[in-house]
């Protein structure tokens, strides 16, 4: 494996158009920071940036709905979250802006080279223009009535009612949000870089290159590649932004997704003169962290970028990770369905690293992952405290009691000691390994296998029945107790470094270099230790209680605001309705369709017949859920093949505020094979 010099770490830049939630944190800052911290901790030459994302149409639709400037808005976001970062420990070398001046000219250069040297194509397109506004519109400026469900606020770049991608140029009845007039269509110039023209680079580098990227990274690089890839327009219109650095492009500015990852060149050059050995030196590994839903732009965009600039290295990795949940739910901004890291830091003070742990326990690395209030008490409570916590607080009390707080002299070894002691160094490859491998749960795992086995030795040994006996003994087994305490802080400083620092002061240490994690050498004998202090407290259900509490408000709030009933469709007549045979039916059998997600197949008693129905409702029932439950059934829609199985009618469902399924069924029951009407 190619040994490199030093590394450059990014970590994706927010956008400042709100706060940071529990989804970031698990997906890309708590990771990277570990990561970093590891690597100061070994004395390795990185950099590691960041900084907000301050451009793009969503912060400027934010600014319209709350009558701000755009600028208002980053300002305000960039602040909050800068410091709730710095609260929790996430410890960038530089968190920056990409409205700074260092920024515009970076980007702006990158741009004029890439067009100097022929790097895009100019194309002209049709757009949509709001001639009363006087503007362009971007995609999410244009409402209309989606062509696939007829939801009438649908955007012009998805419905969110049904979810589907879609062109503004789909929508019916298009609407300007700007001003409500009807939209015309306008040609427009735009630059595109032509993704095509990098794909079999790409494809070598990537697919042959980079076999040992996380399969979700590389599978979804695969899928693209395999696609075929197109010119990107990277310039649009609008006015916020970096004006494109060229003759006759008043009005357009680059497109966010180009100047945002040139932000981390920025950052860099704000952080040092010597950032051009960052960016341009082979012997430099580059690590882009980042969540899934940006692994087009990182891991072929970018690198097709900085390609045909020249002269850049491409990122060593790109770890990104996928979503985490929280209650079992999507987390939502819209919805305010979130944990938010400044309303946290201020709920629960000097918890930093309980949130950390928590959030690395739970890092959605190979797939989406839930976050629960519960599991997070049960971590603290079950982890954090009966294990870490435990271990440490017996160790330095023991020795405050028996030998003044004293490291005590250390005499023969058993073999028992001699094999936890070689468990605890043997950790330290281990952690090694789970780091530089982006596997921070297993790392994390690996750094309270050395606590747990301090417990182990502690209960084994028990010092504290030996002592009178044999003094002599307990201070060996202290003595090692004490050095693996002095070996966890050392690996407990990438993840919870709040109580890595606690800790280095009670066992009166400066913070010890990565090196000496696993030596039995630690602490000199006669090293006089500080005060014992407890690491984690037990947090009580009133607290969770709290916070589920202000969970479900945010539930109640949007129920209450968000509820907008379908307007009345057409008027039917009473013929019509009576062509509907709907029914009660009984469901007798119900199983998963396999390798579906969302399919169950159900037998049904319809009263007339026994039939099968497909109904996409696994989400929200198991089989078990459903069978034996009167239902409605609409029985003479006409049947449809779903997975290779005929299925004959439909389950009449509701939907609920949170997008769940609810089955409806008669208030009592009733026979099956009743007609409803
Ligand atoms: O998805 C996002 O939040 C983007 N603001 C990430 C940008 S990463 C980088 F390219 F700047
Ligand atoms: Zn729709």
């Amino acid at each position: 494996m190619k040994e490199f010099k030093r590394y450059l770490v990014t970590s994706a830049l927010p956008y400042a158009n709100g706060p940071v939630h529990i989804g970031h944190l698990a997906g890309v800052y708590i990771p990277s920071d570990i990561y970093v911290r590891y690597l100061r901790g070994r004395g390795a030459d990185v950099k590691w940036v960041c900084g907000s994302d301050e451009h793009g149409v969503p912060i400027t639709i934010k600014a319209r709905k709350e009558g701000v400037s755009p600028q208002d808005v980053v300002d305000k976001y960039n602040k909050i979250i800068k410091d709730s970062f710095e609260e929790l420990g996430i410890s960038f070398d530089i968190y920056s802006r990409t409205s700074s001046a260092t920024h515009a000219e970076t980007a702006s250069d990158f741009f004029r080279l890439l067009y100097d040297k022929g790097e895009f194509i100019e194309q002209e397109t049709e757009q949509f223009y709001d001639e009363e506004a006087g503007q362009f519109l971007a995609d999410r400026y244009i409402t209309g009535t989606c062509p696939h469900c007829g939801n009438e606020r649908a955007y012009g770049d998805q419905c969110e009612s049904c979810g589907t991608t879609l062109n503004a140029t789909d929508l019916i009845a298009p609407k300007s949000a700007i001003s409500g007039s009807v939209p015309v269509l306008r040609k427009t110039k735009h630059w595109f870089l032509p993704l095509d023209k990098h794909e079999s680079f790409l494809r070598e580098w990537i697919l042959d290159g980079h076999k040992e990227w996380k399969p979700n990274v590389y599978g979804q690089c695969k899928s693209w590649l395999d696609l075929g890839l197109q010119p990107r327009a990277v310039s649009r219109d609008l006015n916020w932004g970096i004006p494109v650095p060229v003759e006759g492009a008043e009005g357009k500015v680059l497109y966010v997704w180009f100047d945002a990852p040139i932000g981390y060149i920025s950052a860099t050059k704000d952080l040092t003169p010597d950032w051009e050995k960052y960016w341009k030196d082979s012997d430099t590994k580059m690590v882009h962290f980042i969540g899934k839903d940006n692994i087009v732009f990182h891991c072929i965009v970018f690198p097709a970028m900085l390609r045909a600039h020249g002269g850049y290295i491409l990122p060593e990795n790109v770890p990104a990770n996928e979503f985490l949940n929280l209650e079992g739910d999507k987390i939502s901004t819209s919805r305010n369905w979130a944990v938010w890291l400044h309303e946290y830091l201020a709920d629960m003070p000097g918890k930093q690293d309980v949130l950390r742990y928590v959030l690395c326990a739970n890092a959605p690395e190979t797939k989406d992952n839930d976050f629960t209030w519960r599991d997070f008490q049960a971590r603290n409570n079950n982890e954090l405290v009966a294990i870490l916590g435990n271990f440490v607080n017996r160790a330095l009390v023991l020795t405050g009691k028996y030998f003044d707080g004293k490291v005590p002299a250390r005499g023969p070894v058993t073999d028992f000691d001699n094999e936890i002691l070689s468990q605890v160094a043997a950790s330290k490859k281990a952690l090694e390994d789970y780091i530089e491998g982006y596997r921070f749960r297993d790392a994390l795992k690996e750094m309270m296998n050395i606590a747990r086995l301090g417990n182990k030795y502690l209960a084994d040994t028990e010092p504290w029945k030996v002592y009178k006996e044999d003094p002599a003994r307990v201070a060996t087994v202290l003595n090692i107790a004490l050095q693996i305490t002095a070996s966890l802080s050392i690996a407990m400083e990438p993840f919870i470094p709040f109580s890595a620092a606690k800790l280095a002061v009670m066992l009166g240490t400066e913070p010890l270099s990565w090196e000496l994690l696993g030596s039995s050498d630690i602490l000199p004998e006669g090293h006089v230790l500080g005060k014992p202090e407890l690491l984690f407290e037990k947090i009580e259900d009133s607290v969770i209680e709290a916070q589920l509490a202000k969970l479900e408000a945010a539930k109640e709030a949007n129920a209450a605001a968000g509820f907008e009933p379908q307007p009345q469709k057409e008027p039917v007549s009473y013929d019509d309705f009576q062509k509907m045979d709907i029914r009660i039916a009984r469901v007798v059998e119900a199983e998963k369709v396999p390798k579906t997600k969302k399919l169950l197949k159900l037998t049904i008693d319809t009263g007339i017949d026994k039939r099968v129905i497909v109904s996409g409702i696994a989400e929200h029932y198991t089989p078990e859920q459903m069978i034996g439950k009167q239902i409605l059934v609409l029985v003479n829609l006409i049947p449809r093949e779903l997975k290779g199985i005929t299925s004959q009618g439909m389950i009449l469902m509701v939907e609920d505020h949170n997008g769940a399924l609810v089955a409806v069924t008669p208030e009592r029951d009733v026979r099956q094979g009743t007609t409803v009407g």
